[in-house]
């Protein structure tokens, strides 16, 4: 298995506001990649998107990658001991000491409780806190089939809301531009089948943890990340450092 690529460089971090541990949930499509990016290039602290680790995976035919690659296409969850070991390795690493931003996990109530019972295992003391973006699933379709992906430096790009300035390159590496392979629209739907059974439950499992906002994610992208900020920033005036309690996982 490979994460190495994963493992961020350190941004300065902005007006002494680190948010923690951080996690993006929502629908495929509704943004999670692109204001995680966001928030790491703010706050300096990592991203760490389980799509994206396993398709590095894929790129380098890790055994992992193997197991994944054609579930992945299909549109169809990786089997959660897979996912929650990967998750595991990579919160070992030194660079989430201050906090990070999970993108894609947990989304199942057994990576939920699996994330329960290791919270404090890197060493945080700050409770996590979660945002659930919403966006409807019509607008949703179209922002999956417009994506493209930058392969060198995994910018989001969308043909239709974010386009690059040369069509088809990245603005900053200038790679060509990729389309992932399940951005279509019959993987797209087995997505959200797959969300909608296994992934609602994770939310509803946060909402009720009190440590949770819901924003409105279908509005351009810097109106989302301020309203993912001032979620942030209330939660953890609520939820500070310290607050942590790891035998009750909360
Ligand atoms: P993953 O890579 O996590 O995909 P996903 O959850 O389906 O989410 P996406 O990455 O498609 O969407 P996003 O919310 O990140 O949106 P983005 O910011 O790119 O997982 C892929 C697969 O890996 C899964 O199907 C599964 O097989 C496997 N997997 C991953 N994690 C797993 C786990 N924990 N357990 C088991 N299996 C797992 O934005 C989308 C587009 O919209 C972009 O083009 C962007 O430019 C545009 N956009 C963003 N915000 C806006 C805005 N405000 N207005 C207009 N356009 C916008
Ligand atoms: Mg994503």
């Amino acid at each position: 298995m490979t994460i190495d690529s994963a493992v961020h460089t350190p941004a300065p971090a902005d007006d002494h506001f680190l948010p923690g541990p951080v996690l993006l949930l929502g629908a495929p499509g509704v943004g999670k990649g692109t204001q995680a990016q966001l928030l790491m290039a703010k706050f300096g602290i990592p991203q760490i998107s389980t799509g994206d680790i396993l398709r590095e995976n894929i790129a380098k035919g890790t055994e992992l990658g193997k197991a994944a690659k054609s579930l992945m296409d299909q549109g169809q969850l990786v089997p959660d001991e897979l996912v929650n070991n990967m998750v595991g390795k990579r919160l070992a690493a030194p660079d989430v000491h201050a906090g990070y931003i999970l993108d894609g996990f947990p989304r199942t109530t057994v990576q939920a409780t699996w994330l329960d019972a290791h919270l404090g295992d890197s060493g945080e003391t700050a409770p996590l806190i979660a945002v659930n973006i919403r966006v409807d699933e019509k607008e949703l379709l179209r922002r999956i089939t417009g994506r493209r992906i930058c392969p060198t430096c995994k910018r989001i790009y969308n043909i239709y809301s974010n386009p690059p300035q040369k069509d088809g390159f990245c603005d900053v590496e200038g790679s060509q531009l990729q389309h992932r392979s399940d951005d279509t629209e019959e993987a797209f739907a087995r997505r959200m089948k797959e969300y909608d059974s296994q992934t609602a439950p994770v939310i509803e499992h946060y909402r009720l943890s009190g440590r949770f906002r819901e924003i409105d994610g279908a509005v351009p992208v810097d109106q989302v990340a301020d309203s993912i900020i001032t979620a942030l920033k209330e939660l953890r005036g609520q939820f500070p450092k310290g607050t942590f309690n790891p035998q009750a996982g909360l």
